[in-house]
Formats: structure tokens, C-alpha cells, sequence
């Protein structure tokens, strides 16, 4: 690695090399300083070592693609134009980015009565804080899940905040929340602003590292006044205090800045770090080199002076800009969660990266080696960014935590707005957060994780509807009486009847959930499912089936879809079909749970092994005009369906602390 290339301009200062500050002392992980930097691996992919020679024009590709030589150009120059985006740090608001600054006009006259119905009742969002005349609202863009973390009885949310408008603004800060359940959550100061210069254009994602002896240390990503991407070190102020209200920043900040051959601007996101086996702690930051997603490795005793190490975690060719990366141990043989440093026999190691590119995350299930610092696909065709989702619908920059107090590793999610500006700006909000997901390894299968809600959403389950072995014909269409259907939790069971499974012909039919017409496409053996918030009429309805292929050797595929071309008369709102396939093992029945509550509904099928979250912005089937519906639309195959079908009541959000705010 002697022929790094270096970047002309330095748009940072240098690193502090003491530590002069007033900071709480850290305990180093051991007594043994930093080890050396390892020997450069055979990491790199032959492309990415022909990157690192071609040097910087490349790296600086711009995000139309286009080659920017930058090192002409002076600091001031790069400041990006565009209004809010990656470069920027938020997660852009990806679908219908408005042409030229323009917003499609909304053809639909959304009304205040529609709009406040779209608000969540059990997934987290901020509180709708109107300031007097301004029109001041609160909004939430995670970049990622800035850090979840448990610390003396609560589970402690930060996330990306915008507490200037209803449109992402340059101030991001690091809103607060915290929970003794993860459902109900009382809403804290904020509790980190941009008034640095090492983030005065963003406080963005960190992660927190709990040291053994218990003391916190959160390392994030700040934008400095030359938009810098920097990693920076923040403590809270009174350890004492559970709900971590008050928080520092590390004078000497930043710690860690783009090394040479790394765009200032694609060097983001660090993670929790893990112990090595020389009693370091090590950890990730996502970046890219031109087209290739790369996780660098540091490793540091203090959390103010790091050691890049050479060679990456991994890389995966042609996907991009990795953002959010996540590394984390998950169990081959046991039902429990793993502590971030656990490795060993049994265990297997995740790999995630956030695709800048197309807004999704993705995940791998390899083995890590500690020695090498280099993790391996089990399977390389299933590679991150370019094999399995946690989620095939809006679901982004999510990131999982320890849970110590039940053992468990915790997903959670950024759910974006899928409706346009002009309705978000209306509604004065944007974005909820996922029902934190439980993520264990799937024994059965092997190769997947199964993701979870967790246990605690079921307190808020009511009046429980059961319906048993209902037969639903081919073309049938059957309401079901639960009373309201805006805020639901449902299991349902399918069984596709033995006979036409056997009789129906083996075909070479090549499905996709995206452009197989939905539900509206009718095959053999398929689609069948849910009809959820649908009015009486079913013009509105938001179809999450499943749609099986019989393969000309006999086999049987399994699709699990969600359809959204019919999920509103409006026009201006995300009408497409997501979803993918979903293994089924001999024997098992079809089984999915749907959590819906308003614009919101996440869909689990066979115990999580493929997920979809949607966004719904019905015009009619709201409020009384919410209902479900069984449907099978498939031609030869007759369903039976059990259900049951919980009401769901509204999480708590305010307390005390809530006047803290603002
Ligand atoms: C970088 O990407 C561009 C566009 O995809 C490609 O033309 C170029 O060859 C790549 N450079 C390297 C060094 O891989
Ligand atoms: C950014 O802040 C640093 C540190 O205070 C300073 O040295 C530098 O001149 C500033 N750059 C600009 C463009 O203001
Ligand atoms: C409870 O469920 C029944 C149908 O099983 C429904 O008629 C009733 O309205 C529901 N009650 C509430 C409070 O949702
Ligand atoms: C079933 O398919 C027909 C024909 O494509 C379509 O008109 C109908 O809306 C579909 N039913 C559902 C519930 O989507």
C-alpha cells in the first residue's frame, strides 16, 4: 500500500496527537498499544487495486457519474449545489426527485382530515411541534439510525433530525428518544446540535461502543465547514444519568479523517467496535473506490488515535457507495443474540452495506477472520449489494445493537416518506421508524436471517378476531369483520389445496414480483393473500401475497409480493410492486404476520425470512373505511386461509420529558 495516492488539497486540520482535552478518561481495551498495521492482503479485487493506480480523477466521480477532477479545483468550488442529497449527507428523498427543482403539481387535494390520518399510533415517529405563526415543524431523516443502544434500563434512540422545516435542511442534528420497551418512547432534548466546525454541516450517523467497565463512547460523522466528511468522538456528560441527556464532544475532535485515495466525501458512518484478538478495538467505515463498495478498517485503544488498517473487511465490486455499513456475530446453533465481540465455533458473521446507489440494504452471511481481519461470503453470488435484502420494500440505513438485557440483536429502520413533498410539507412530518426487528440466523434453511418484531409490540394487541380454515375460491374475494383495520397485527396460514398442486402443469413461467402485474396477474397458483386497507368497494386496496411457479422439473417457487398500483386514487404516491422470493421447506405452510398501522404496514413472510415494508396513502380507505380482505386470484389453486387478527392500540409517546423538548 506504499502507493496510496494522496489528495492535493487538505481540507482539514491535523490530528490532534494528545489528548489535552478535559476528557473522562477512557480505559484502553488492554494495556498494549495499537498493533502494527497489517501486511497488505490479498483484500483488494484486481479492479480495486487497478483503482487505487489510477489514481483520483476516478475517485471523484461526481453522483451523476460523471468524472470530476477535482484536485483543480478550489475548496470553495465544491460546495455541491444540489438542495439536499447524499452529498449532503440525508438520504434523499429517492422517489420522484423532483425535475429541475420542480415538483410534480399534486393532482390530489389532499385535505388535513386525509393527511392526519397517514399519522403513525405504535411506530416511533418525533412529536408534530408546530412553533407559533413560523410554521415551524419537526421532521426525522435518518441518515442511518444514528444509535441504538441500552444503557441502565432504557433503550435509547438517536436519529437524524431536521428541526428547521418539513424539507431536509442543512442543520441535521441528533434527535433523542428513550424507552424502557421499545414501543413506548418519551421524546428528550436534542441531543447534539451542528456548532462545531468539524460538523457545523451536519451531525450525521455515529455508533455507540460500550466499553467493559460500562462507559460509552460514541463515535460519529460530522460535515465540517469545507463538507468533510470526519469521525468524531462524543461522550455523555453525566454517565450517571439514564436517560444520557447532556452529551460532550471530545475537544480535539475530529479523530479520524479521509485517508489519502478516499473522496472527502465518501468516508462515512463508522460502527460499533469489537475487540480483536490483540485486544484492540476495531471497527468499520463504509466508502467506496469508483464504482466499488469497501468497509476500511481501523483500529484504535483510546477512540482518539486509530490505525488504518491494510486491506478491507470486504469489497464488493460494482455496488457503489456503502453507507451504514454493519458487522455483526450471529448464531449458527443457539436462539440468542450475540454481543458484537463474540466469534468462535458456531458463529457466523453478518455483512451489511446501505447502497447509496439504489437505496437499499443489503446483507451477507460469511465468516469472519479475526487474524486476517478479512470476512468471507458463504456464498459469493450472494454477496452484499448484490444477493439478499432485509427488507424488498422502503426500508433503508438501518442498523442493528446488542440488546443485553434480553440477549437479542435489534434491527432497526429508517421507513421514508413515499408520497411527494408538496403532502409532506402539508402534513408537517416525514419518516417513521421501523418496529424494531429481532434478527436470529435461520437454522432451517441456512442461508438467510429471519427478522422479527419484536416481542414487546404485542402488549399493545386487543380484541383478537380468530377465523379458522376459511376456503377461498378461485377468484374470490372475502371481507373480513374485525372492525377497524388501520392499526392491525395478523397472522395468517395458508394451504394450497394438495390436488391442484399435483394437477396444475409444470411450466417455464419466470416471475417477479415488480412486473407480473400484482395482484391483478393471475397464474395457476397465484397471487393469493390479504387485501389490507381497503375500502368496501376495493377502489383502494394494498394486496401482500403469494404467488408459487411450478418449474418444468416440478419444483415449486414461492413469491412474496406487495402490490401498491392500487393503494390510492391519488397519483402522486409510489405505486409500484415490490417483493422476492421466499424460501419454503417441504412440509411448512404458507405463513406471513402483517403489522399495520396508517401509511405504514410491514409484512413478514415464513418467520421473517422475506420482508416488505410499505408506505400507503389511501384516499378512501381510511379511518371507518379501512378494511381487509382475503383474495385469492389464482386460477387453479383453492386456498385455505386461518387467521387471527389483533387491534392494536396506540403506543404511548408523552411524558414528562416531553416539555423538555425544544
Ligand atoms: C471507474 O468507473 C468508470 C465508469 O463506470 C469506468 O469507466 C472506469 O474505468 C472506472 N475506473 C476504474 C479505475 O475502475
Ligand atoms: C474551517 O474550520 C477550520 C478550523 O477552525 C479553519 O482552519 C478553516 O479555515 C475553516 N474553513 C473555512 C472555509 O472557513
Ligand atoms: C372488536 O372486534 C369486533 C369483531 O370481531 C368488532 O366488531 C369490534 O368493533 C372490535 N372492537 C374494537 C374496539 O375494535
Ligand atoms: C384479480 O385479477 C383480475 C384480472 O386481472 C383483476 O381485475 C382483479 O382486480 C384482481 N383481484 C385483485 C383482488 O387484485
Amino acid at each position: 500500500m506504499e502507493d496510496r495516492i494522496t489528495i492535493s488539497h487538505q481540507p482539514y486540520t491535523p490530528l490532534p496527537d494528545g489528548d489535552n482535552g478535559p476528557l473522562l478518561p477512557i480505559s484502553p481495551a488492554t494495556q498494549n498499544g495499537p498493533r502494527r498495521s497489517l501486511k497488505f492482503v490479498h483484500v483488494l479485487s484486481g479492479i480495486l487495486a487497478v483503482g487505487l493506480i489510477i489514481g483520483m480523477k476516478f475517485l471523484f466521480s461526481s453522483s451523476d457519474g460523471r468524472a470530476v477532477d477535482k484536485s483543480t479545483t478550489s475548496p470553495e468550488n465544491l460546495v455541491e449545489v444540489e438542495p439536499r442529497g447524499v452529498s449532503e449527507g440525508v438520504s434523499m428523498k429517492s422517489f420522484r426527485r423532483p425535475l429541475l427543482g420542480m415538483e410534480p403539481p399534486a393532482d390530489f387535494p389532499w385535505n388535513s382530515n386525509v393527511l392526519s390520518w397517514q399519522r403513525t399510533s405504535f411506530h416511533f415517529q418525533p412529536p408534530k411541534n408546530w412553533m407559533n405563526g413560523g410554521g415551524m415543524c419537526l421532521l426525522m431523516f435518518f441518515r442511518c439510525l444514528s444509535c441504538p443502544l441500552y444503557y441502565k434500563g432504557w433503550y435509547h434512540l438517536f436519529y437524524q433530525y431536521n428541526p428547521d422545516g418539513a424539507i431536509w435542511g442543512k442543520k441535521i442534528v441528533w434527535g433523542h428518544a428513550a424507552s424502557r420497551d421499545l414501543i413506548h418512547w418519551d421524546n428528550l432534548p436534542v441531543a447534539m446540535v451542528t456548532d462545531k466546525w468539524y460538523d457545523v454541516n451536519g451531525v450525521w450517523t455515529g455508533s455507540a461502543t460500550i466499553l467493559p467497565d460500562g462507559q460509552i463512547v460514541m463515535l460519529y460523522t460530522g460535515s465540517t465547514n469545507e463538507s468533510v466528511q470526519v469521525q468524531n468522538l462524543a461522550y455523555p456528560a453525566d454517565p450517571s444519568d439514564p436517560l444520557l441527556i447532556e452529551w460532550v464532544k471530545y475537544p480535539n475532535n475530529p479523530v479520524l479523517v479521509p485517508p489519502p485515495g478516499i473522496d472527502f466525501k465518501d468516508f462515512r458512518d463508522p460502527t460499533t467496535a469489537w475487540l480483536s484478538p490483540e485486544g484492540t478495538w476495531r471497527l468499520i467505515i463504509g466508502s467506496k473506490l469508483n464504482r466499488t463498495g469497501i468497509s476500511l478498517v481501523y483500529d484504535t485503544v483510546d477512540f482518539k488515535k486509530f490505525t488504518l488498517l491494510d486491506g478491507l473487511l470486504h469489497a464488493v465490486h460494482g455496488t457503489g457507495m456503502w453507507e451504514c455499513v454493519d458487522f455483526y456475530p450471529i448464531s449458527k446453533v443457539g436462539e440468542n443474540g450475540l454481543d458484537t465481540s463474540i466469534n468462535g465455533l458456531g458463529v457466523k458473521h453478518v455483512m451489511k452495506a446501505s447502497l447509496d446507489d439504489d437505496r437499499n440494504d443489503y446483507y451477507a452471511l460469511g465468516t469472519y477472520d479475526p487474524v486476517s481481519t478479512i470476512w468471507v461470503p458463504d456464498n459469493p453470488k450472494m454477496d452484499v449489494g448484490i444477493g439478499l435484502r432485509y427488507d424488498y420494500g422502503i426500508y433503508y440505513a438501518s442498523k442493528t445493537f446488542y440488546d443485553s438485557n434480553k440477549k437479542r440483536r435489534v434491527l432497526w429502520s429508517w421507513i421514508k416518506e413515499t408520497d411527494s413533498e408538496i403532502s409532506d410539507i402539508k402534513k408537517g412530518w416525514a419518516s417513521v421508524q421501523g418496529i424494531p426487528r429481532t434478527i436470529l440466523f435461520d437454522h432451517k434453511t441456512g442461508s438467510n436471517l429471519l427478522q422479527w418484531p419484536v416481542e414487546e409490540v404485542n402488549k399493545l394487541r386487543s380484541n383478537k378476531t380468530v377465523f379458522e380454515n376459511l376456503e377461498i375460491n378461485v377468484g374470490a374475494v372475502v371481507p373480513l369483520e374485525i372492525g377497524l383495520g388501520s392499526q392491525l397485527d395478523i397472522t395468517a396460514e395458508f394451504e394450497v389445496d394438495k390436488e391442484s398442486l399435483e394437477r396444475v402443469q409444470a411450466s417455464n413461467e419466470v416471475y417477479d414480483c415488480k412486473n407480473s402485474m400484482g395482484a391483478a396477474g393471475r397464474g395457476a397458483l397465484g397471487p393469493f393473500g390479504l387485501l389490507i386497507l381497503a375500502d368496501k368497494k376495493l377502489s383502494e386496496q394494498t394486496p401482500v401475497y403469494f404467488y408459487i411457479t411450478k418449474g418444468s422439473d416440478g419444483d415449486l417457487k414461492t413469491f412474496f409480493c406487495a402490490d401498491h398500483s392500487r393503494s390510492s386514487e391519488a397519483t402522486d404516491v409510489d405505486k409500484e410492486i415490490y417483493g422476492s422470493i421466499v424460501p419454503v421447506l417441504r412440509g411448512e405452510k404458507l405463513t406471513v404476520r402483517i403489522l399495520v398501522d396508517h401509511s405504514i404496514v410491514e409484512s413478514f413472510s415464513q418467520g421473517g425470512r422475506t420482508c416488505i415494508t410499505s408506505r400507503v396513502y389511501p384516499t378512501k380507505a381510511i379511518y371507518t373505511n379501512a378494511k381487509v380482505f382475503l383474495f385469492n386470484n389464482a386460477t387453479e389453486a383453492r386456498i385455505t386461509a386461518s387467521l387471527n387478527i389483533w387491534q392494536m392500540n396506540a403506543a404511548q409517546r408523552h411524558s414528562h420529558y416531553t416539555n423538555l423538548i425544544m
